[in-house]
């Protein structure tokens, strides 16, 4: 049976890839896309997640979550996702609207009516996830697994000490590192090595317009490079481990993120010795497999956007 996955998100054209992935995969069961402010502002992250499902012909319920972070300024990372957050992506004008409510609202009432069935995944700073938790701390106990892209328990890349999604919102990270759950984390060390090989790109090029109007331009316009070349889909990794577990290698660690630091603000501190772990921290990849997976998903989902081109619903009236 397909996991249902909540994918809390701010599209970003990693974020818009792990979108089309959790889509066309038959393990995964999208259940809702929520949205959250981080490599661009609110608006253009739902509308973004809207126009990718549009796209893809997802119909996935679109909610909308926190414009800024718990207690700073927000900020973006426009230099590196370009400035509608999709690199060289034009997608049409989403048709679809934004589904009525608050994302933290959303997420709360989806997992407590069933519990145990819902994964949710993080691929933005964690905003709306350290509102939902806080307003009903049962739902540590009644997700099926927390699983975000963020962290690092090696370098940063937005400083030196921290990677975006934790250094977007530190105090956000820490509520959520401590909310007494085991947080299941794709940090960038290992997402680092996701690169998308010059081998990958001209697989794409054979998957239609899924290919050529969203996967390439996007990940040509992304401003950022993987270890051993590329651009790096960070936020795929977190969907596709859902999808195939197996993929990466974990270790159990208590991460603690850095809030105070003036040099390291938005590190996650990573302790492999402690008693009282809060967290599986992904240590390797197996990155021919990655994309192996990735690949033979998105290939899935071009051929049957292909189809749906080819027979179009007849006009009625
Ligand atoms: C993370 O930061 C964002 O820019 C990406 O979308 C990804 O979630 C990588 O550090
Ligand atoms: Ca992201």
């Amino acid at each position: 049976m397909a996991t249902k996955v909540i994918l809390d998100c701010d599209p970003g054209i990693d974020d818009a890839l792990a979108i089309a992935f959790a889509y066309g995969h038959p393990g995964i069961q999208l259940v809702g896309i929520t949205t959250v402010a981080g490599n661009v502002g609110l608006d253009r992250t739902t509308a973004n997640a809207l126009a990718v499902c549009d796209f893809i012909g997802a119909r996935v319920p679109v909610i909308e979550g926190c414009a800024t972070p718990l207690v700073r300024p927000a900020l973006d990372a426009r230099k590196v996702h370009g400035e509608s957050g999709l690199g060289g992506a034009v997608l049409p004008v989403p048709m679809s609207r934004r589904a009525e409510g608050h994302a933290v609202d959303f997420i709360v009432s989806t997992v407590l009516d069933a519990p145990g069935e819902i994964t949710l995944v993080a691929t933005g700073p964690l905003t709306n996830i350290a509102l939902a938790v806080r307003r009903e701390p049962r739902l540590v106990r009644s997700v099926r697994d927390f699983v975000i892209m963020g962290g690092s328990s090696g370098r940063g890349n937005t400083t030196p000490a921290a990677e975006y999604n934790m250094w977007a919102d530190p105090e956000a990270a820490a509520a959520v590192f401590g909310a007494g759950w085991t947080v299941t984390m794709l940090g960038l060390d290992v997402t680092l090595r996701s690169g998308a090989s010059a081998a990958v790109l001209e697989r794409m090029s054979g998957m239609g317009a899924l290919g050529h109007e969203l996967l390439l331009p996007a990940l040509g316009g992304y401003r950022s490079s993987a270890v051993g070349g590329g651009q790096p889909v960070h936020d795929v990794c977190a969907v596709v481990h859902v999808a195939e577990p197996g993929l990466f290698g974990f270790v159990p660690a208590l991460v603690s993120v850095e809030t105070a630091g003036r040099l390291t603000s938005g590190m996650t501190v990573t302790d492999f010795e402690a008693d009282d772990g809060n967290a599986r921290v992904a240590m390797t990849i197996d990155t021919s497999r990655f994309w192996e997976l990735t690949l033979g998903t998105y290939a899935s989902l071009a051929a049957a956007m292909a189809e749906i081109t080819r027979s179009p619903v007849p006009p009625t009236g």
